[in-house]
């Protein structure tokens, strides 16, 4: 063996000795010194090292940076093991590390829905919409009246209202209401979304609860056409789901507040040839929208011969169950720390 790398052998076992000899903070600050110090093991080694061969610095350069970031690295994991508990400065403490002292509180982590509403905000806000809110506890008149959706109407049963007490008050079924408030505020052209939660009162499983989260987007100009809705429903999608080759297929449907009405689904964002989210159909099935009936547009004030609007709405909650492949939607808000640790 050559003379250097005996040296190296050697001392090395002289460290991990000396290391283990040291049994406080004072005396690991001793032997810290008897190694790394400028008349230390290292520095002798290192002296010796200059005087080799080109060859031999060559060969043996390598394993000896490595010997010191061994060391060092040795040395620092000693000092965490036997740092003060009591939280003083002072290298030289000899209090040992109490390992029933009290630590800090694990940090939390963003619910996935309020992360989902601060992403799909950030989409909408990037695409002209200004953000607007509306009550949850509402009128008749904002959730069904203004809407086209008379008191007789079929239509008030496609949404099993909570009715409150008072005459006329109800927990928002959808966040449509917020379509009607966002006229009687702002003059046309206007393009607002709100997202937000809503009700309905029916029996709960595991895709259906009594509350869930919906956004809504109202846009309303001189000229709006389906063509509108379908680039803007398109490039929303787009951009919340991160895929720009994402594609919607539109069926027609019905909602009394749109003239036409229409579903809009989306090619499927988690494979290319079917899976478990999608049924195996590649596509699914994403949101309500429409051109704003004439007879809502008067609602808010606004003159339908002059103005025209689309309208849009969708589950976000329902979107963060795909998103995350969540099976049961009551697990959103059952509070259980196991299964929002997750996120
Ligand atoms: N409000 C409808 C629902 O809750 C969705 C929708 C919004 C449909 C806007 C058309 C236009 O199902």
């Amino acid at each position: 063996m050559h003379a250097f790398e005996e040296k190296l052998k050697k001392t090395q076992i002289t460290v991990i000795s000396l290391l283990e000899s040291a049994k406080s903070p004072q005396e690991l600050a001793e032997v810290e010194s008897q190694i790394l110090g400028k008349q230390g093991l290292v520095a002798q080694l290192i002296n010796e090292f200059k005087t080799l061969s080109g060859t031999d610095k060559k060969q043996f350069g390598s394993p000896f940076n490595q010997f010191r970031e061994e060391i060092r690295a040795r040395i620092a994991e000693k000092k965490q093991q036997g740092s003060p508990s009591c939280g003083c400065d002072n290298a030289s403490c000899s209090i040992p590390l109490d390992v029933t002292a009290y630590r800090a509180a694990p940090i939390g982590s963003l619910h996935p829905e309020t992360h989902a509403i601060y992403e799909l905000e950030d989409v909408l806000t990037s695409m002209g919409f200004a953000l607007v809110e509306g009550p949850e506890l509402e009128t008749e008149f904002y959730n069904f009246d203004a809407l086209n959706i008379p008191p007789t109407h079929p239509a008030r049963d496609m949404q099993d209202t909570f009715w409150l007490p008072q005459p006329h008050h109800l927990l928002r079924t959808h966040t449509s209401s917020v379509q009607i408030r966002a006229m009687q505020k702002q003059r046309p052209p206007l393009s607002i979304a709100a997202i937000g939660r809503v009700y309905r009162c029916e029996a709960t499983d595991a895709s259906h609860d009594y509350t869930f989260l919906q956004c809504e987007g109202l846009v309303i100009d001189k000229k709006n056409s389906l063509a509108n809705l379908f680039a803007t429903t398109k490039l929303l999608l787009q951009k919340l789901f991160k895929n720009d080759n994402l594609q919607i297929r539109v069926r027609p449907s019905y909602f009394p507040f749109v003239e036409p009405g229409v579903e809009i689904d989306l090619t499927c964002p988690f494979c290319t040839s079917g899976c478990p989210t999608c049924k195996k159909s590649r596509w699914i099935e994403i949101c309500g929208a429409g051109l704003v009936h004439p007879n809502v547009l008067k609602a808010g004030g606004i003159n339908p011969q002059e103005w025209s609007g689309f309208a849009f709405g969708f589950g976000l909650t329902r979107l963060i169950m795909l998103k995350y492949g969540i099976d049961d939607i009551r697990h959103l808000h059952n509070a259980k720390i196991e299964f929002l640790q997750q996120f």
